[in-house]
């Protein structure tokens, strides 16, 4: 990897000459098992931590829900910071994932959503022109701060480190442009983003809008987040596997390194998530991102070599193995170690997010192998 010259890649520089000459002279300055994996650092173990663990598979999860809307729990500091540590706890989790929802942002962009009860999000005026993609509002993203109010609650929770010395890491997370813009155009969840390529092929004005607002208010969003203690932010870019590469590198590529390269600016490492990527995985690769999502649809091992390993990779568990007997579930956790490898830089995750009706112990059982997996 060639060596940027950004505070980032310093302090990395630093960190894995001090590795190389077994002799850190002080308490390394990243006491984070998780963050020294996202910058491919020597950890004693594996570091796991589960996309969606906070969520309505977990019974103390339910428990909130049973009086709050979805909503109400990201907008409450309070409650968004209850519900992220009770699930990091409860899990034994290395990292814990701030509890927020990839849509907050549309509100002060003057987009009203609501979530359907078995339907999803719903986007009341979807985006279909660039008059409307101009109307956007770029400047209220303080009006995002009760995030942060909840970053700071679990950092505060979270910064003496635990009994082993280990301090957990905190990530914080936003959209990436591709997949925000798909909510906002297609007014919801879609099967074939129509309307979303429609716009993209269709209107030269349109997209190059909408593509730089989102990058403004995402920057800006993930630096509060940073500034309240964020360790490391996470972009979602879930459905950009419904891209061809050459569209993807025509329309995605560019906004998505701004935005990651600003949020790199900041000083934090950068995860980059997608599904049914694989064969998007060089392009996002350009992005400068640390960390590259990968989902189950390609062994660890060979989507890690077509990186040429020169990022950090996070995954990829089938999250319906989760429903398997036991020594299936086990042989396939033992088979994404073994293809890691014990190389430094894998974060163990699954592919995508833990779905409803998940049996908890499964979840716990994961935990369990993998602490108990020696590098
Ligand atoms: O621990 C965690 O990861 C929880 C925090 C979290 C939520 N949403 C809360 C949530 C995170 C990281 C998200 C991100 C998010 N939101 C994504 C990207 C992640 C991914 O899965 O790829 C997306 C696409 C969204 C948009 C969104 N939010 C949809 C499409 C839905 C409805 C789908 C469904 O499962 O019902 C949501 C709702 C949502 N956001 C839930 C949770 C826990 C479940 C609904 C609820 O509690 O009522």
């Amino acid at each position: 990897m060639g060596a940027r010259p950004d505070p980032l890649n310093k302090l990395q520089n630093k960190l894995q000459t001090e590795a190389a000459l077994h002799a850190p002279a002080a308490p390394s300055p990243i006491a984070s098992r998780f963050v020294r994996a996202c910058l491919r650092l020597p950890t004693d173990r594996t570091p796991v931590w589960f996309l969606r663990q906070a969520g309505r598979y977990m019974p103390e999860y339910m428990a909130v829900r049973k009086h709050h809307s979805l909503l109400d729990i990201c907008r409450t500091p309070d409650i968004a910071a209850e519900v992220t540590i009770t699930a990091a706890e409860r899990l034994g989790v290395d990292a814990a994932i701030i509890f927020a929802d990839l849509l907050l942002p549309l509100t002060p962009m003057g987009l009203d959503f609501e979530f359907v009860a078995d339907e999803g999000p719903r986007v009341h005026a979807p985006i279909r022109s660039a008059a409307q993609a101009r109307a956007l509002r770029t400047d209220r993203i303080d009006d995002l701060r009760y995030v942060a109010r909840a970053i700071e609650k679990v950092a505060a929770h979270f910064s003496p480190p635990r009994s082993n010395g280990d301090r957990l890491g905190i990530i914080g997370f936003c959209g990436a442009p591709f997949t925000l813009a798909s909510y906002m155009i297609e007014g919801g969840s879609s099967r074939n983003y129509i309307e979303t390529k429609k716009m993209m092929y269709g209107d030269k004005k349109a997209w190059p809008i909408l593509m730089e607002k989102l990058v403004a208010v995402l920057a800006d969003y993930a630096a509060q987040q940073v500034e309240a203690g964020a360790d490391v932010i996470q972009v979602f870019d879930s459905w950009v596997g419904a891209l061809s590469p050459i569209d993807y590198r025509q329309y995605a590529l560019a906004p998505t390194t701004d935005l990651i390269r600003r949020i790199r600016a900041l000083g934090v490492p950068v995860i980059y998530f997608g599904v049914d990527t694989a064969s998007l995985l060089p392009a996002m690769q350009e992005t400068g991102a640390d960390v590259l999502g990968l989902d189950w649809r390609t062994p660890l091992d060979r989507a890690w070599s077509t990186l040429d390993h020169a990022v950090a990779v996070q995954g990829n568990l089938d999250p319906i193995t989760l429903f398997a007997p036991e020594e299936i579930l086990h042989a396939r956790v033992a088979e994404v170690l073994a293809q890691a490898a014990a190389r430094p830089g894998h974060i163990f995750n699954l592919g995508h997010g833990i779905v409803p009706n998940t049996p908890v112990e499964a979840v716990l059982a994961v935990v369990r192998q993998i602490k108990s997996t020696a590098r």
